[in-house]
């Protein structure tokens, strides 16, 4: 199995990005590493994942996801690390601390990456009790129709995230008292119980393997 850097730089070679663009999400990523190295992990799995979902859907370029799903959670380089390292007693402050990095994130990319920025703004909107309640306006100029692709590749990160958290997170921020990382089918479970507007498509991700 090759690491997730290896990973990391060939889909950066596959979509032949210059340069700076592979430096600007570094030096993104770096933020988080130095923080936690397992938000990083998750970020890359997300971004990796993501572009074989969008890749399926036809629907959101791959490339689009991949951005996005990479730099979702760069926010959590500025939350207390107390809260983002957390893997037992996570509390109701904790959550309040951990909720700021939508914003947080949204402020790190808009003006340099601008689709990223809105699209992680709907990360954690569609979950029961999402956040953030009201999506700040518009700041630069965006098309009705690149609205609708943002607000759907904001869905489709909301679960890849969701499937990554699910599958690899064994603390308690994920499901009260748990201690193991759910198998398999429990993963398609919950995925499916919390996620049941995109039934279809999520059965599909399983069949295909994606998932
Ligand atoms: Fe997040
Ligand atoms: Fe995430």
């Amino acid at each position: 199995m090759e690491t997730l850097e290896t990973q990391l730089e060939e889909k950066f070679d596959e979509f032949a990005l210059i340069k700076k663009q592979r430096d600007s999400l570094n030096l993104y990523l770096g933020l988080v590493r130095n923080r936690d190295e397992e938000t990083w992990e998750h970020s890359v799995r997300v971004g990796l994942k993501g572009t074989e979902v969008a890749g399926y859907t036809h629907i959101i370029e791959p490339k689009a996801l991949f951005y996005s799903g990479l730099l979702h959670d760069v926010g959590k380089s500025l939350v207390d690390p107390k809260s983002l390292k957390k893997k037992k007693d996570f509390g109701p402050k904790d959550m309040e601390e951990l909720r700021k990095h939508v914003m947080l994130g949204y402020k790190l990319l808009r003006g340099i990456h601008d689709f990223s920025a809105r699209v992680l703004l709907f990360h954690h909107y569609f979950q029961e009790n999402g956040y953030p309640r009201a999506i700040p306006s518009k700041e630069i100029d965006i098309s009705k129709g690149t609205n609708v692709l943002i607000l759907y590749c904001g869905r489709l990160l909301s679960i890849v995230d969701f499937y990554d958290a699910a599958s690899n997170r064994k603390n308690e921020k994920f499901v009260p008292g748990a201690t193991e990382i759910p198998d398999h089918e429990k993963v398609k479970e919950s995925i499916l119980k919390f996620n049941s507007d995109q039934k279809y498509l999520i059965e599909q991700l399983y069949e295909k393997g994606i998932f």
